[in-house]
C-alpha cells in the first residue's frame, strides 16, 4: 500500500474539519475578510472550503460532485483580493494549521501549498 494519501496520513475528515472550523472562526471576526463572505451562509462557505481541501489531498470527491470543476481563480474573481486580504487569509490559516499538531514534514507540505494557492488567488495588485 504505497499510495496512502496525504488526507489519510494527517488523520482524514476530523483533521480537515478542525482545520477549516478553526480558520473560519478567525475569518468571521476579521474586519478585512468577514465582509467578503456570504453573511447568511457561513456554514456553506465552511463546507465548500473543507470539501475542496479534502478532495485536493486525496479524500472524498464530494466537492466536485456538488460544485463541478473547482476553477478557483474564476470563483474568486468577484472578490477584491489584494495583498491585505491575502495576508489576512494566510494569517488565519497559519493559526489553524498550528492547531493541528502535524509533523514538521506534514506541516511544510500543507503550508507550502496554501501559501502558493493564496498568492495565486490575489487578483488586485499590491499597493504602493
Ligand atoms: C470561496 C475569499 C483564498 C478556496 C471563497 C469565498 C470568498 C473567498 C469570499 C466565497 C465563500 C463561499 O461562499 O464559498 C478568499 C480570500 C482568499 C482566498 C480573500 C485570499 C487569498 C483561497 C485559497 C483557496 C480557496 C488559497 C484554496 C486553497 C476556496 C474555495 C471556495 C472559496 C474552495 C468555494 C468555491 C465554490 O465552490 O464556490 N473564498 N479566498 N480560497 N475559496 Fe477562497
Amino acid at each position: 500500500p504505497s499510495a496512502r494519501t496525504f488526507y489519510a496520513e494527517v488523520g482524514g475528515a476530523p483533521t480537515f474539519h478542525a482545520l477549516v472550523a478553526h480558520f473560519y472562526a478567525g475569518v468571521r471576526t476579521d474586519p478585512v475578510l468577514a465582509p467578503l463572505y456570504p453573511q447568511d451562509d457561513w456554514d456553506g462557505a465552511e463546507e465548500r472550503l473543507r470539501g475542496f481541501l479534502e478532495q485536493y489531498w486525496g479524500g472524498p470527491t464530494t466537492y466536485s460532485e456538488n460544485r463541478g470543476h473547482p476553477r478557483l481563480r474564476m470563483r474568486h474573481a468577484p472578490f477584491a483580493i489584494g495583498a491585505a486580504e491575502r495576508d489576512a487569509w494566510l494569517h488565519h490559516m497559519r493559526a489553524a494549521v498550528d492547531s493541528l499538531g502535524l509533523t514538521p514534514e506534514q506541516d511544510a507540505t500543507l503550508w507550502g501549498y496554501l501559501t502558493m494557492a493564496a498568492h495565486s488567488m490575489q487578483n488586485r495588485p499590491d499597493g504602493p
